[in-house]
């Protein structure tokens, strides 16, 4: 559906386009052939109760078990799916019921590899959150483990499902950027919660709580509600900007420029500038990354909401993402007679130089107003959510086997990026990424 009434309301002569979801469409043609898909979800903190809420929106599937170290979440879990489910603090327990077909991973990231070799061992599905690996040799198990029990695995970054990527991916593919060679991309915020500085909730203690099973390998310390709620900020349970952040915004890169692998090359800088709470990564990460076909400069910062952004710069054309609103704007590569250097020359010889380059090049109509024209919109309707066509994209792999929009090797490769980028700001020094050894070395 084409709509330009904002554009003309805003006095530009822009074309907006409201695009068209497909995806749960598909999915209810598909589920309505099919037999209900059970899942469980293991891991429904604030990640796991957005997911349990979208899968009500997801044709042919139906939750029977969740599986939470915290009390209060397997709570939260029944209150958003509306009814009472199996709970268990033990997620093994889930993975041994029989009417599991899949599960959704959805528990902290050092957890990520445990949980999910476990659940592709025992012949689930799985569809793991982003970013897949805590570490390189986490990612590499799981990738393996995936394919040696040949189960379908996605990988949690719902942009790769968006239609407004779909849409970037169409415009990249058609040539109309041109050669991209620069890519930039940031997402900041500006607030506590997006400090990830959450309000521990009163009563939790080690009754309600199996602390134990949260260290899962990690350094042995007495119970801390503060790591357990706050982990993103702490370099044994999560990766910081880069696995919370960095991810999706790679996930976006990768998806829309066809990119399958990792950077070559990634070098850091930032700082902790403002939440001094005892974390252990900065609130400010700039990383320039090295691609085959392109360079990119991404950046988040904790310190000022400018929001997410990833822009395409072609040279043909500029493609940028800013929020929910995708625009395409031309370059004008149309040819023009030099205006610069000439200002240097005798007057005489100027007056030549434009003579002969107009009978060169007879002059097409007027291109400005071409140029502003020719700026293209995109918007997704309102309610649009990608991480319900991610999950419908999911489930629908399920039931019909075929290859899924994010699998495996996407996600690990993503999630190298933001290793890669924690590696050079650790270690004040670029990080090489060497595929063969599947290492990083500096
Ligand atoms: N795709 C997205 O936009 C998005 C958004 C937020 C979070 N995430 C990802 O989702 C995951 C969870 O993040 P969150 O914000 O929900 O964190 P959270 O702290 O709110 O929830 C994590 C939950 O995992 C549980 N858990 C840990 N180990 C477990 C185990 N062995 N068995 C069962 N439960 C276990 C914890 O008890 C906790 O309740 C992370 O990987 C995160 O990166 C993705």
């Amino acid at each position: 559906m084409q709509i330009g009434a904002s554009a003309i309301a805003a006095g530009a002569a822009a074309k907006v386009t409201l695009l068209e979801p497909s995806t749960l469409l598909a999915a209810t043609t598909q589920a309505e052939a099919g037999n209900t898909i059970h899942f469980a979800s293991i891991g429904t903190g604030v990640r796991g109760c957005e997911l349990l809420k979208a899968s009500l929106r997801v044709p042919g599937v139906e939750c029977v078990a969740v599986s939470d170290l915290w009390e209060g979440r397997l709570t939260a879990a029944q209150e958003t799916l509306k009814k009472p489910v199996a709970t268990s603090r033990n997620y093994k327990e889930v993975l041994d019921r029989k009417d599991v077909d899949a599960v959704i991973v959805a528990c902290t990231d050092h957890q990520h590899r445990r949980v999910v070799v476990d659940a592709l061992s025992a012949g689930k599905d799985v569809y793991c959150e982003k970013p897949l690996s805590h570490t390189v040799d986490d990612g590499f198990a799981m990738v393996a483990a995936a394919q040696k029990y040949n189960r379908i695995m996605q990988v949690g970054s719902q942009r790769v499902s968006s239609i407004l990527y779909e849409k970037a991916r169409e415009i990249y593919a058609s040539g109309a950027l041109g050669d991209v060679c620069c890519i930039q991309a940031y997402w900041d915020r500006n607030s506590p919660s997006g400090a990830w500085v959450y309000p521990i909730p009163p009563g939790v203690n080690e009754q309600n709580l199996d602390w134990t099973a949260f260290l899962n390998g990690a350094p042995s310390i007495p119970f801390d509600p503060v790591r357990f709620f706050r982990w993103r900020c702490f370099t044994d349970y999560g990766e910081g900007l880069g696995g919370d952040l960095f991810v999706h915004l790679i996930s976006g890169i990768m998806f829309i420029s066809g990119t399958s692998g990792v950077a070559s090359r990634a070098q850091s800088t930032g700082g902790l500038f403002r939440f001094k709470d005892g974390r252990q990564f900065p609130d400010l990460i700039e990383t320039y990354y090295d691609y085959p076909n392109f360079r990119v400069d991404m950046r988040c910062n904790l310190n000022n909401d400018g929001g997410e952004f990833i822009g395409f710069y072609g040279d043909k054309g500029t493609m940028i993402i800013k929020g929910s609103t995708l625009t395409f704007s031309p370059q004008n590569t149309q040819p023009e007679p030099e205006a610069y250097s000439v200002i240097g020359w005798p007057a005489e010889l100027r007056k030549q130089y434009l003579a002969d380059w107009e009978k060169d090049h007879p002059l097409p109509a007027p291109f400005v107003s071409k140029l502003t024209e020719q700026v293209e919109t995109y918007v997704p309707p309102p309610g649009y959510s990608d991480t319900v066509d991610h999950e419908a994209n999911f489930f629908s792999s399920v039931r019909s086997r075929k290859p899924c929009v994010e699998n495996e090797v996407f996600g690990n490769n993503a999630a190298i990026g933001c290793h890669l980028a924690n590696y050079s700001y650790f270690n004040k020094k670029a990080a090489v990424w060497d595929g063969a050894a599947k290492k990083i070395t500096g």
